[in-house]
């Protein structure tokens, strides 16, 4: 009996520390894999492809081989605690991204090997099969409902052009034999009455209309347009998506958020605080460009709409109807979901594009993924544990009520 129970702690020893080296993923376990995907999508997508693209973090391909598994697990568990303690890689791939807090997840050992174990499988389907790997990369956001069904009408559009000239070219060539042969006959041939008849026949359309190949060409053709159609209509709603205006001053967020690092509050300064994230007025921007680059032309716009006491006429980008209530400071501030995940990188942006669809649907798919950030705030304690009593997914944003119409609708 001792023995057993010695050998079984002694398994159980071993198994901990094999784990605790980053041992091998258990790729070839489907259960946990797809766990990890749906933990993955539901947590991790918004931020970080499985590819090697960066989206808001890093890519995550390689990085079982980048760090080892204790790392990862104190990483995605709490990565600002991790950075605290000054771990040199953490502190450094904090830095490497402008200091963004990645969030933390109250996830198990056994659920975060999952996630791990996924992206592992991911890497490796996408080593066997590049195709497959080109949509998994582009995992992240809303765009490739859209980017897919886009390349699909693009195809169609060309075999429905591609048709057209066949069949025209089929068309052309018939009647250029026909004639040929027609005058060839007439000329050279004794034809009797009936031979005469049959090659001067009026040209029948009748005998066109009952021809089988003709008919089913016809049909198909009426096919390919209708698919054709219906993808571009289902492509439409999506419409305002990528919408990037030419602004009346060429101000760049490239160069002020990304490579001057201006923090986004110092001109959408009620964007912490309010419903709308407000866009600065000329005054802000005159506290550098009383001096920097005066002479500018651009920077002389600035002026003229200051001297003439009128703002500077932005072209607003984001608009959601007036039946939908949006509030920044509710997003922001007590959400803590950053800007980047609605907005998309906006520090490489030259010119500022509408990045998510903002539709109804996006935003409650986000609301249903989104694990509701509850932790040192009493007002949740009970409605967690009720929650928790009844099913085992996480407290999300819909959870608690956001999925109500209400909520969203005045
Ligand atoms: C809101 C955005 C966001 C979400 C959601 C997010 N991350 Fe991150 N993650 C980041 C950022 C940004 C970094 C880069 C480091 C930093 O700035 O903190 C990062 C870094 C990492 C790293 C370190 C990568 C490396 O090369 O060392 C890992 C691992 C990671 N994230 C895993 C995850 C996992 C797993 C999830 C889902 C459970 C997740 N992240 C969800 C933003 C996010
Ligand atoms: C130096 C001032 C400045 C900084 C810093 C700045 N912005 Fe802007 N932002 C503007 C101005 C001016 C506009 C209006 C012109 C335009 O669209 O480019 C704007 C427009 C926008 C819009 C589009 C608004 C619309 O019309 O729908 C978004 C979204 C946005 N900014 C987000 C951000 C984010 C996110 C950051 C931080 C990464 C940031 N901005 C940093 C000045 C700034
Ligand atoms: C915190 C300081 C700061 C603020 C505020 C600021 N800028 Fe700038 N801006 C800069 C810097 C730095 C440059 C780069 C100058 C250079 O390239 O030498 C720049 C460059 C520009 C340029 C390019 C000028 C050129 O001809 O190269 C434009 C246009 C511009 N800013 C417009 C704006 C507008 C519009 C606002 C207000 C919404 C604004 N800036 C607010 C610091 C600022
Ligand atoms: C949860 C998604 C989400 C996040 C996070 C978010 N925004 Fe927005 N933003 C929106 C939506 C939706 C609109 C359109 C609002 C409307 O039309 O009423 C918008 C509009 C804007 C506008 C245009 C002016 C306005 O208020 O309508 C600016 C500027 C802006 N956002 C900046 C920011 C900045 C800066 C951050 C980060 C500090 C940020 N946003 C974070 C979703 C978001
Ligand atoms: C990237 C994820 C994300 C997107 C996209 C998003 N939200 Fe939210 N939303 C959240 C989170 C997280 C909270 C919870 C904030 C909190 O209270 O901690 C929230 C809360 C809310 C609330 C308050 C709900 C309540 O129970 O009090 C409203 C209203 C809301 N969002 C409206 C919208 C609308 C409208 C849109 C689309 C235009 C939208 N959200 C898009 C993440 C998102
Ligand atoms: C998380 C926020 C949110 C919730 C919850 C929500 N909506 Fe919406 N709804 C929106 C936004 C944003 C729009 C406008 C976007 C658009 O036009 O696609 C919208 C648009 C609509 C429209 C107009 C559609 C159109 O084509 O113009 C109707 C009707 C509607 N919602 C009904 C509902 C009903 C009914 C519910 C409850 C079952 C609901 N909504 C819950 C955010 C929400």
């Amino acid at each position: 009996m001792i023995a057993f129970l010695f050998t079984l702690a002694a398994s159980f020893g071993v198994s901990t520390t094999g784990f605790a080296q980053g041992a091998s993923l258990p790729v070839d376990d489907a259960g946990i894999v797809s766990a990890g995907e749906s933990l993955y999508k539901n947590n991790c997508v918004v931020c970080h492809s499985v590819g090697s693209d960066v989206v808001v973090g890093p890519g995550m391909k390689g990085v079982n081989e980048r760090r080892t598994q204790p790392w990862l697990l104190s990483w995605i568990k709490n990565s600002q605690a991790l950075i605290a303690s000054g771990d040199k890689d953490a502190v450094a791939i904090y830095n490497q991204f402008n200091k963004q807090a990645m969030p933390s997840f109250a996830f198990s050992d056994e659920e975060i090997v999952s996630i791990l174990t996924y992206i592992k499988s991911a890497e490796s389907a996408a080593a066997e099969a590049p195709a497959a790997g080109a949509t998994a990369a582009a995992a992240p956001g809303e765009n490739v409902g859209t980017d897919a069904i886009g390349a699909v009408g693009g195809y169609l559009d060309i075999i429905l052009v591609v048709l057209i000239v066949v069949l025209i070219v089929l068309v052309v060539t018939l009647l250029l034999i026909t004639s040929v042969l027609k005058n060839y006959l007439n000329k050279n041939k004794q034809l009797d009455e009936y031979d005469n008849e049959i090659v001067n026949q009026r040209f029948d359309f009748s005998k066109i209309y009952k021809s089988k190949a003709v008919r089913t060409l016809v049909v198909l053709i009426f096919v390919v347009v209708l698919i054709d159609l219906t993808l571009d209509k289902a492509m439409g709603i999506g419409i305002q998506q990528g919408y990037a205006p030419t602004q009346p001053i060429a101000f760049s967020h490239k160069l002020h958020a990304g490579e001057h690092q201006i923090d986004c509050n110092y001109c959408h300064t009620t964007v912490y605080e309010s419903k709308s994230a407000s866009i600065p007025s000329a005054n802000i921007c005159m506290n550098c460009h009383s001096q920097i680059k005066a002479e500018s032309p651009e920077i002389q716009k600035i002026y003229k709409a200051i001297e003439r006491n009128k703002p500077i006429e932005w072209v607003r980008i984001h608009n959601l109807p007036d039946l939908a209530y949006f509030n920044h400071s509710q997003h922001t501030q007590v959400g803590g979901v950053e800007c980047q995940t609605c907005h998309g990188p906006i520090q490489e942006m030259e010119v500022v594009s509408q990045y998510a669809p903002l539709t109804m649907a996006w935003c409650i798919d986000c609301h249903r993924e989104t694990p509701l950030n509850t932790e040192g705030n009493a007002y949740y304690d009970n409605l967690v544990k009720l929650h928790e009593s009844t099913t085992k997914s996480a407290f999300t944003v819909s959870s608690n009520g956001g999925a109500e119409c209400s909520k969203c609708h005045y």
